[in-house]
């Protein structure tokens, strides 16, 4: 597999005016978001939920892409049409959840390192035969009284450019997510910091494992002041200081940088989004990667009546992605 062809897949998932839906929870965080509107959470359950989302009428007009997860990439519509292939056929790209989830990292109360690097050649391997032609793998930072500390950043970093590497010699352009939880009362100064050690940490740890940055996107965690934080942010400091961060540690090859929503509300996801591309010309395209402030409308309606407000809820979905593929363009109206 060229790095051209890596290139050109990550350019597709960041084309102008596209982002892409996560969906990859997985089944334990997945009976956690269906225990909340109190659906059961079973193999069909999940299956059907995912349908939904990805056959809402006319939603690849935003979307490039859709990160499934191990289940849902073995799973079909009801008509029996594989998901990955009625994605391709719609123009979109299948991505995967490679790895396996956070574990705490023994010697450091308080902090996480994610599991996931034994058998990964293997399982992308059969990832890119089910269709799969990006996977993602999200490092956890937590912030807190003394945390994260240089140890955390590191081996979370080292294990990012491990499984980035695995990737591209498969053929898979990798999603690298170092997410900084917005959990705890720290102001947006103390996300600047941690957000900016994180990101030269994870850039120098892909220089050093030849990972060709031009087959690689970046998916983000927005500089945002913790959720219990007093002093709380408006839209346009959100934007600037994320800006200002992304612009100091990231290459400007990368093809692309796109956000989760890691807890905002629907509308703070896009607004801020939004901003950042009015802010530009910025040296990537930004876009979503969104999982919640994708789904989190959806989710309530169908719970509500799953048959009669089907179409109701795609039709969220449907909305989500055209107010955030304009915030992509920086062209949303609120
Ligand atoms: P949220 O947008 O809900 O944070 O999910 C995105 C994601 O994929 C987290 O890994």
């Amino acid at each position: 597999m060229s790095i051209e062809q890596l290139a050109e897949t990550a350019r597709a998932m960041v084309a102008p005016g596209k982002g892409i839906i996560a969906i990859d929870e997985s089944a334990s965080t997945c009976q956690k978001r269906f225990d909340g509107v109190g659906i059961a959470s079973t193999e069909e359950s999940r299956r059907a939920y995912r349908e939904l989302l990805l056959t809402a009428p006319k939603v690849d007009d935003y979307l490039s892409g859709a990160i499934l997860f191990d289940e849902t990439i073995r799973q079909s519509t009801k008509d029996g049409v594989p998901f990955a292939k009625y994605m391709a056929d719609h123009g979109m790209i299948p991505g995967i959840k490679v790895d396996k989830g956070t574990v705490p990292l023994a010697g450091f109360p308080g902090e996480l390192v994610t599991d996931g690097l034994d058998g990964l050649r293997a399982r992308l391997q059969e990832y890119y035969k089910l269709g799969a032609r990006f996977a993602k793998w999200r490092a956890v930072i937590n912030i807190g009284e003394d945390i994260p500390s240089g140890t955390c950043i590191e081996s979370n970093s080292h294990a990012l450019a491990r499984y980035a590497a695995l990737c591209q010699e498969q053929g898979i352009v990798p999603m690298v997510e170092p997410e900084v939880l917005m959990d705890g009362d720290h102001d947006i100064e103390t996300c600047y910091e941690v957000t900016e050690v994180t990101l030269r940490s994870l850039f120098d740890a892909l220089y050093q494992h030849n990972v060709a940055l031009e087959g690689t996107i970046l998916k983000a965690s927005m500089v945002v002041p913790g959720k219990d934080c007093p002093d709380q942010a408006s839209v346009e400091e959100v934007a600037e200081a994320t800006l200002m961060c992304l612009k100091s540690t990231v290459p400007a090859i990368l093809p692309g940088i796109v956000f989760l929503s890691g807890g905002q509300s629907d509308e703070a996801a896009t607004a801020h989004l939004d901003a950042m591309n009015r802010m530009g010309p910025n040296p990537w395209p930004l876009s979503f990667s969104y999982g919640r402030a994708m789904q989190q409308a959806a989710l309530k309606l169908w719970s509500q009546d799953m048959a009669g407000n089907w179409a109701k809820a795609q039709a969220t979905v449907y909305e989500r992605a055209k107010a955030n593929g304009l915030a992509a363009l920086g062209q949303w109206q609120r």
